[in-house]
């Protein structure tokens, strides 16, 4: 079944990203001349994606005021509130309500290059009939504290996965990077999941769960770069990477 349905978290408080955050949600800040999310925007009407439902809360206003009904956008928006940050699992539990189907999430404040990225994840995902197929990207054993880490076998069937693990405890050095697509079988394993790291409902748990019990989860290697803007730091990356995109696009 063709994947027609895109979720996006974007309710964060972008703590890591104050003072700018204050005003402003990290995923509204102009990175090459548009907000942040509109990237994951485009990257799924790239992937074929009709509904996309954003999911904002707090000091948020301006990503509806911005997209609007995402007509101008060429898809369907709405808007989910989460009150409260439990978790990047209770965000997307957010939508049960509303999807009966599988779909596609892409978090605010990851993008990537090309913008084909999320619809090979996209195909890959429908091609392997998975329960949850994770993009993953190699990172250095130095980073790998940073984000959920999984083991995998041969065929990248994802046979373990660890939020934020110290070097010495990593199963390998894939990182999740932000794009993931899920069955509906998904909403069930969130609502097993018990609050985790920062005392949140980590979605490394929930797909945990599904692994454990022995429904098909696999990964598919990045084929392409991931930006990201959690940090004041990675926001000056995310920049220089568009300056460098650029001059090599158009030669002086
Ligand atoms: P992050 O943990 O990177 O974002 O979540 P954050 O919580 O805004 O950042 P810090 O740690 O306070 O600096 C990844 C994505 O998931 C969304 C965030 O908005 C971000 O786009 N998210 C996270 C939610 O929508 N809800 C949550 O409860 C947690």
């Amino acid at each position: 079944m063709t994947i027609k349905v895109g979720v996006i978290p974007a309710a964060g408080r972008g703590e890591r990203m104050l003072p700018l955050t204050r005003a402003m949600p990290k995923e509204m800040v102009i990175v090459d001349g548009k907000p942040f999310i509109q990237y994951v925007v485009e990257g799924m009407v790239a992937a074929g994606i009709k509904t996309i439902y954003i999911i904002t809360g707090w000091r948020k206003h301006s990503v509806l005021d911005y997209f609007g009904s995402g007509e101008n956008f060429g898809v369907d928006i709405s808007y989910i509130v989460q009150d409260e940050m439990l978790g990047l699992a209770d965000a997307i539990g957010r939508v049960r309500k509303f999807v009966d189907e599988s779909f596609v999430v892409g978090l605010g404040d990851d993008i990537f290059w090309p913008v084909s990225c999320m619809k090979d994840i996209v195909d890959f995902h429908e091609e392997k009939k998975s329960s949850a197929t994770l993009s993953i990207e190699e990172v250095s054993s130095s980073e790998v504290e940073k984000y959920g880490i999984v083991k995998i076998d041969k065929d990248y069937r994802v046979i373990d996965l660890v939020e934020k693990p110290p070097a010495s405890k990593a199963p390998s050095r894939f990182a999740i990077a932000g794009i993931y697509v899920f069955t509906p079988e998904i909403f069930d394993a969130i609502q097993k999941t018990r609050p985790g790291k920062n005392n949140e409902l980590q979605l490394t748990d929930s797909i945990k769960l599904l692994v454990d019990s022995g429904k098909p989860v696999y990964s598919k290697k990045l084929n392409g770069h991931r930006i990201t803007i959690g940090s004041i730091d990675e926001l000056r990356k995310a920049n220089e990477f568009f300056v460098y995109m650029n001059s090599k696009k158009y030669p002086k």
